[in-house]
């Protein structure tokens, strides 16, 4: 998946480019009827357009011959679709409370103060959206965040500053490896 897209406004209509319109294709072949296909085509419209603007959900919705409406009802309720513009690096907070016993709050207090983000969540440099959200099933690792596809463990407010200062600095994302408990809260006994 591609994260490449900075905040932007609404172009305007949109076209699929032939290389998206190839992608289609492989996604149709699989599914009994183009309307069973669309979530992957949202997610595809996602990856490549940045975020679904309603511009994109009316080219799915064309695309796939359902009204725009059901397109935009699928993509409100599944909160992975983008509905505004994100920072290149989206962090979801857990805030749930196996999260919140071992300091998941701290770690969400840290990351406003650092990232300072808007009402969007979306951070000054425009570079990460931080939301807060619901367990992402890591509960026996908090407190965690997720960047992106990747799981981060055992936060510290120090550790966070590592990942988010790496990613300021042009880095790519840094491996999790909670096996070697390298994002590890504090020592567990
Ligand atoms: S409670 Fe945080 S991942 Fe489940």
């Amino acid at each position: 998946m591609s994260h490449g897209a900075a905040p932007a406004a609404s172009r305007g209509p949109r076209e699929w480019s032939h290389d998206q319109l190839a992608k289609i294709d492989v996604i149709l072949a699989k599914y009994p009827t183009k309307q069973s296909a669309i979530m992957p085509v949202l997610w595809l419209a996602q990856d490549d357009f940045g975020w679904l603007d309603l511009d994109v959900m009316r080219l799915v919705a064309r695309t796939l011959q359902i009204p725009p409406s059901h397109v935009h009802a699928v993509a409100s309720f599944y909160t992975m679709f983008k509905k505004v513009p994100t920072g290149r690096y989206v962090i979801d907070v857990c805030q749930t409370l196996s999260c919140a016993l071992v300091g998941a709050e701290a770690i969400i207090a840290h990351l406003e103060r650092v990232l300072e983000p808007d009402a969007h969540g979306n951070s000054k440099d425009g570079l990460f959206t931080l939301h807060k959200v619901e367990c992402l099933a890591s509960c026996g690792s908090g407190p965690m965040m997720q960047v992106n596809e990747h799981f981060y463990e055992f936060l510290t407010p120090d550790s966070v500053d590592q990942i988010i200062h790496g990613l300021r600095s042009g880095n790519p994302l840094p491996t999790p490896r909670p096996e070697a408990n390298e994002w590890q809260w504090a020592p567990r006994s």
